[in-house]
């Protein structure tokens, strides 16, 4: 292993008895008096180191007696296999060699309160709940890429500055452009991603994007990452199932790899290893029926709200496909059903055990007079579309996509219940800090 680090923590069970120099943070200690119990972790995992006082020799044995958690440290010493230690193996201390104190660490093992540890979040990430969230939101983000990349999607990066917007005009960010015009934050890279279609075939775009949500609930962050693929001759029923299979195999590579934070998480597994296809699809018609009978007021025409797509989603022990909402729930990208132009060919996917909405896609207006229409009707400026009218004129196909939130699925995946915790800085109606 080339520069600085140490032997990882994560590795040490290839290495028992050897010696290794071990490079992190103090993280938990205690002492029998003759003996510290030092926890170090160093990212890859948590180890627990036994220094004695003949080891160390009374001077440094004295230091490690006040040595302040997270203090970072280098510590060299024989590996031995200890069931009982954390992690299965345990250090026999023969040197340690302090870094950086750190004394009066803000976060100790005592209940903080959400706002404290928000505020803190910089730090916060270090301790072991967050930390396997957001190894397990790598994880995710891999497998998004991994699964598109071997189907022969092309990545295909979107602006995040753009001239109109995507989804909607209510909750545009709106920036200041050179003090000439206005420019905004993107709600969605799916426009671009369409000329990328007509480009590759297949390409994808995976970045942040911005919706200036007034809304303040668990499911919302006016900052989140989005994957988003996009394919030319591809039609609904297609996207339903690439959607399908992208779960399918998102759920199983984390069942896969990320056994030890699900665990750390408290995770009840059997509820993610239902998760394999077929994925019930139903359509927006059924749903409504299925919310009258449980007592819901709602109409045909209604978009669905939070409470509405918990009431569905508990109905099925995976995820459920609603395709065909009413067009005027719908952006003025998506194509009209042609056999019931009141709906529109569009797919939600909701997360079970009350996740919400994760994907939301469907096969794009392909008609040059149809889509000129829409922007029309929506109100949208026509000049800032002109690019976009474009894709529909020269050499228009059938096409489709859909946009998967990282942290909803983070959040569900997990079994956390706030998408606070699903992003390593948070950006919410409240909060823009640290
Ligand atoms: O349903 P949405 O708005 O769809 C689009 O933006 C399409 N242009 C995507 C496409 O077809 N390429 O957003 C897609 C997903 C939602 O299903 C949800 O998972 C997530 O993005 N999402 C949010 N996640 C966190 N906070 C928010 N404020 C979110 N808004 C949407
Ligand atoms: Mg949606």
């Amino acid at each position: 292993m080339p520069g600085m680090s140490g032997t990882p923590i994560s590795e040490l069970g290839s290495r028992v008895g050897e010696e290794v120099t071990l490079k992190g943070w103090l993280y938990n200690r205690r002492s029998s008096g003759k003996i510290h119990f030092l926890l170090i972790r160093d990212g890859t995992g948590i180890c627990q180191c036994v220094a004695s006082r003949a080891d160390l020799g009374a001077e440094t044995f004295e230091l490690a007696d006040h040595l302040g958690q997270e203090s970072a440290l280098e510590l060299t010493g024989i590996v031995r296999e200890d069931r009982r230690a954390p992690g299965g193996y345990e250090l026999s201390v023969k040197s340690l060699r302090l870094v950086s104190a750190a004394s009066d660490y803000p976060i100790t093992p005592k209940e903080h309160g959400v706002a404290f540890l928000l505020d803190h979040r910089h730090l916060w990430v270090r301790s072991s709940r967050q930390h396997a969230i957001l190894r397990i939101r790598s994880e995710i983000e891999a497998a998004c890429r991994d699964f598109l990349d071997q189907r022969g999607f092309i990545l295909f990066d979107a602006p995040i500055l753009t001239p109109a917007a995507c989804e909607g005009t209510t909750n545009l960010f709106e920036i200041d452009y050179f003090g000439e015009r206005k420019a905004y934050l993107t709600q969605s890279g799916q426009l671009y991603a369409e000329a990328g279609a007509f480009a590759f075939g297949k390409v994808y775009c995976f970045g942040p994007t911005f919706r200036a949500e007034k809304s303040k609930t668990r499911r919302h962050l006016t900052e989140f990452w989005m994957v988003e693929p996009e394919a030319a001759f591809f039609e609904l029923a297609d996207d339903m199932d690439l959607a399908e299979d992208f779960v399918a195999y998102i759920v199983g590579r984390v069942l896969e790899r990320r056994r030890a934070e699900l665990a750390v998480l408290e995770r009840d597994i059997s509820r993610l290893e239902r998760v394999s296809k077929p994925f019930p699809r139903i359509s927006y018609d059924d749903a409504i029926a299925r919310l009258k009978a449980k007592g819901f007021a709602i109409q045909w025409g209604d978009d669905l709200g939070g409470d509405e797509e918990t009431a569905i989603s508990e109905e099925f022990d995976r995820p459920v496909m609603i395709h065909r909402y009413p067009t005027q729930c719908k952006a003025f990208y998506m194509k009209q059903d042609p056999a019931r132009p009141e709906v529109a060919l569009c797919v939600d996917m909701l997360a079970p055990e009350g996740y919400g909405e994760i994907i939301g896609g469907g096969q794009r207006e392909d008609d040059y007079e149809t889509l000129k229409r829409k922007i029309e009707s929506h109100q949208l400026p026509m000049d800032a579309f002109q690019w976009y009218l474009d894709l529909r004129r020269y050499g228009s196909v059938p096409h489709a996509g859909f946009g998967m939130g990282i942290e909803r699925v983070v959040c569900w995946l997990c079994g956390v219940h706030h998408v606070r915790e699903a992003i390593p800085f948070p950006r919410m109606l409240e909060r823009l800090e640290p």
